[in-house]
């Protein structure tokens, strides 16, 4: 590759680029960062700084960079092939990672269907569930309910089921009509109650929603445990398993969205699992290639797929693939990750740095300007607030979130708040030592920007 300085580089891509979430007038007035290389829990700039990598590479990076065992299976199975296509062929790599997949999803769910990312994951998630009651000749069931605060990607159909004005209100002539639930957000509760003498009136709301439109509702989609991208909200205890039961009980199918949760990020492999919840469907992407290439997943049920089964004129089949889908280095990656977290008891080993990250976020909690602290596993979201006794958060256009996490890269480490909400994400490979550094560096930074 042809040598660029780091000014050549800068200039040619505010000169060239688009880049994801961004406010692209001022990007071009910043110093910008560009990321060369990587190593364990660090990534390396072109000028050789190292950052420890705070949110894992927008949630994906699992066992850290350049893990050696996931290296070496893409390389090998470079020297084999690097894409064939998966629309009337199959290949090794995606049998065995299926059979990998299914033994560690919730038992219910017995068959995979491969895409290239979240977005696309939840994507084909709706299409099933809606095309499963038109298979049975239910098609009056069209209709889906998901929460406000929900985050499921980025194209038309995950974005109809979002629920982040910010995000989502510009393309509300393109979006497909849902129904929404109130947000589990205990913090700012959307119906003035407050827990648990509300004993989870917002999860009723659903089954008021499910029974008002009984017989329509196709499907109810959730992210488990905590609401990701809508500023890292917890849902409190019991919420999660209430709400599936309430759409057993109303025959609805229950689509959980573990794109950011999936492969351990909650301390367990699934988040699913806190609460033994049993999903119809489930999407899963980011870490399930160890966070190193585009790969993502929808789990079904046997009877799901069943109602796709007919005979060719019957016109049954799901009509929906993507060029990438199942790409054999990304299932490469998939494999060797999976593999990882058996060979290293990644899981067992996380527990005593779970407890460490949640004794360590006491003394930010206590902090002037933090209103809520919200953790789940290795998940973390710091709110952050004006005035902490009426919540009243800064001005939007102080950009205080922002202001944090530049601050936060001075002492060499990298994260991306949503607004004000400080995330803090690291690879599940975080030592117990970088922990300690980054609770450190986040308190100060929050100190020196909130209380200065
Ligand atoms: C819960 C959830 N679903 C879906 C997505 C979309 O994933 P992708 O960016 O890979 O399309 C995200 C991304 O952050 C997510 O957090």
């Amino acid at each position: 590759m042809k040598h660029l300085s780091y000014q050549q580089l800068a200039d040619l891509d505010k000169a060239r680029i688009w880049h994801p979430f961004t406010q692209m007038k001022s990007w071009e007035n910043e110093e910008i960062l560009i990321i060369e290389r990587g190593r364990g829990n660090y990534l390396i700039d072109v000028n050789g700084r190292r950052y420890l990598d705070g949110v894992s590479s927008l949630w994906a990076t699992v066992h850290g960079h350049r893990k050696k065992e996931i290296d070496r299976a893409i390389r090998e199975q470079l020297t084999r092939i690097a894409h064939s296509t998966f629309l009337g062929l199959s290949h090794p790599g995606a049998i065995i990672l299926s059979d990998m997949l299914l033994e560690i999803v919730p038992n219910r769910l017995k068959r995979v269907f491969y895409s290239d990312s979240g977005a696309t994951a939840v994507e084909i998630a709706i299409k099933i569930a809606l095309q499963y009651w038109f298979n049975r000749g239910r098609s009056r069931r069209n209709i889906f309910v998901s929460l406000n605060n929900a985050y499921h990607g980025d194209t038309i159909g995950s974005v109809s089921v979002g629920g982040i004005g910010v995000f989502h209100a510009t393309y509300k002539p393109l979006l497909f009509k849902t129904v929404k639930a109130p947000s589990p957000y205990c913090y700012r509760c959307e119906l003035g109650l407050a827990y648990p003498s509300c004993k989870l009136a917002c999860v009723r709301k659903i089954d008021d929603i499910l029974a008002h439109h009984e017989g329509r509702v196709a499907a109810l989609i959730l992210e488990p445990m905590i609401q990701a991208a809508g500023g890292f909200i917890t849902s409190p205890p019991g919420y999660l398993k209430a709400a599936a039961t309430i759409a057993k009980r109303h025959d609805v199918l229950l689509i959980l969205d573990e794109v950011a949760t999936g492969f351990g990020r909650t301390g367990k492999m699934f988040a699913c699992e806190h609460e033994q919840v049993q999903p119809d469907i489930m999407a899963v992407a980011k870490g399930i290639s160890g966070g190193y290439l585009p790969l993502a997943a929808t789990f079904t049920t046997k009877q799901i797929y069943d109602a796709f089964l007919g005979e060719y004129a019957e016109k049954k089949t799901f009509y929906h693939g993507h060029t990438y889908t199942a790409n054999p280095l990304a299932v490469a990656a998939g494999i060797a990750s999976l593999r990882l977290f058996k060979q290293e008891k990644i899981l067992y080993r996380l527990q005593p740095k779970i407890r460490l990250l949640s004794r360590g976020l006491q003394r930010i909690a206590d902090l002037e300007h933090v209103g809520q602290v919200r953790r789940i596993g290795m998940m973390t979201g710091i709110e952050l607030v004006k005035d902490k006794h009426t919540k009243k958060p800064f001005p939007f256009e102080h950009r205080t979130g922002a202001r944090v996490c530049a601050e936060v890269r001075k002492h060499g480490i990298i994260l991306r708040p949503l607004d004000d909400v400080i995330v803090l994400m690291p690879p599940l490979s975080i030592t117990e030592h970088e922990i300690a550094q980054l609770l450190a560096a986040v308190e100060q930074a929050i100190r020196t920007v909130t209380e200065a």
